[in-house]
């Protein structure tokens, strides 16, 4: 380094020899238009953080705590970047080609965007998928495991929906596998997490029913009865399983 430029160092603070943030002009521009603000781009890139739940480092090369004038962003290194091309292309698609002509004149319009579908994550599973996926690979303690930590993580975040709906599609998952035992135990979890939806009880129900629990679905549907005093479906099914009635 010559005394200059470490005087230039000494008195700007800055590393002579490390590129300018935000960088003159973007160099490797592919979907985005090359006339792009530089301000623009930079937000664009903000929103792929925030939609899939990542830092820049997740598609772009560059050491994660370090300025980002010593990152290379216009490398195409990393596979999550071509993704994310291919995204833009998706998106510009549906937005353009698909409805474009079915817009109501409404400002903002509604629109896909990544969080449309990634809801801060990279793969955009919905819960009961993930759970099938834990449960596939371990068995139900690693699908109730699964639900936990979730649950912990991402309780109150776009990312899942911790509703009364998803352990019932999971255990709806794991009963067509052939394991109904396993199903009533996601079940019985989901009357554990959501004690006040009959939707809940009536499909803990229905699955001790088909599981040959006929004491258990009649306790669980007289919890459905006591949640829901009007509901004549249930009334029905609650005396036709106390008369040893199968499920349909
Ligand atoms: C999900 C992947 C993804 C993430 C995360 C991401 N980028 Fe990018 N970035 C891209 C893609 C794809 C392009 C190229 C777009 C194109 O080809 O039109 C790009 C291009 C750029 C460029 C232009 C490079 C050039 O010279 O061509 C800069 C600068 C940049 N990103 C900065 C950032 C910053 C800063 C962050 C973090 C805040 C970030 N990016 C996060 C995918 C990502
Ligand atoms: C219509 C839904 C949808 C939209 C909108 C969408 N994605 Fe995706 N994206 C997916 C799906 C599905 C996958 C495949 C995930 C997998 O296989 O793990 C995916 C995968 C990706 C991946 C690869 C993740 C990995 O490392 O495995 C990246 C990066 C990505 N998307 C970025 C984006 C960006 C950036 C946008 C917005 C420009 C976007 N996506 C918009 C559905 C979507």
């Amino acid at each position: 380094m010559t005394v200059r430029l470490v005087l230039v160092a000494l008195l700007t603070g800055a590393t002579p020899l490390a590129a300018q943030w935000p960088p003159e002009k973007f160099t490797n521009l592919e979907v985005l238009p090359d006339s792009i603000p530089r301000d623009t781009l930079v937000q664009v890139m903000a929103g792929f953080t925030r939609a899939l739940g990542v830092r820049c480092t997740y598609c772009h090369v560059g050491e994660e705590g370090q300025p980002l004038a010593t990152y290379d962003f216009a490398s195409d290194e990393k596979h999550p970047k071509e993704m994310a091309r291919r995204m833009l292309r998706m998106v510009a698609a549906i937005n353009g080609e698909y409805l474009g002509d079915h817009r109501h004149g409404d400002d903002p319009p509604v629109r896909v965007t990544c969080a449309t579908c990634h809801r801060g994550l990279t793969a955009p599973r919905p819960l009961q998928d993930q759970l099938l996926l834990a449960w596939r690979a371990g068995g139900i303690d690693s699908a109730l495991a699964a639900y936990a930590a979730l649950r912990t993580r991402y309780y109150g975040s776009a990312a899942y929906d911790f509703g009364e709906v998803a352990l019932v599609d999971a255990a709806n998952g794991v009963d067509r596998a052939g394991t109904i035992a396993d199903a009533v135990i996601l079940l019985r979890r989901n009357t554990e997490v959501h004690p006040e939806s009959a939707f809940a009880w009536r499909s803990l129900a229905e699955g001790q029913a088909k599981a040959g629990d006929q004491a258990g679905a009649v306790a669980s549907y007289e919890r459905v009865v006591q949640l829901r005093p009007g509901d004549q479906r249930a009334a029905a099914r609650l005396k036709e399983l106390r008369e040893g009635g199968r499920s349909p």
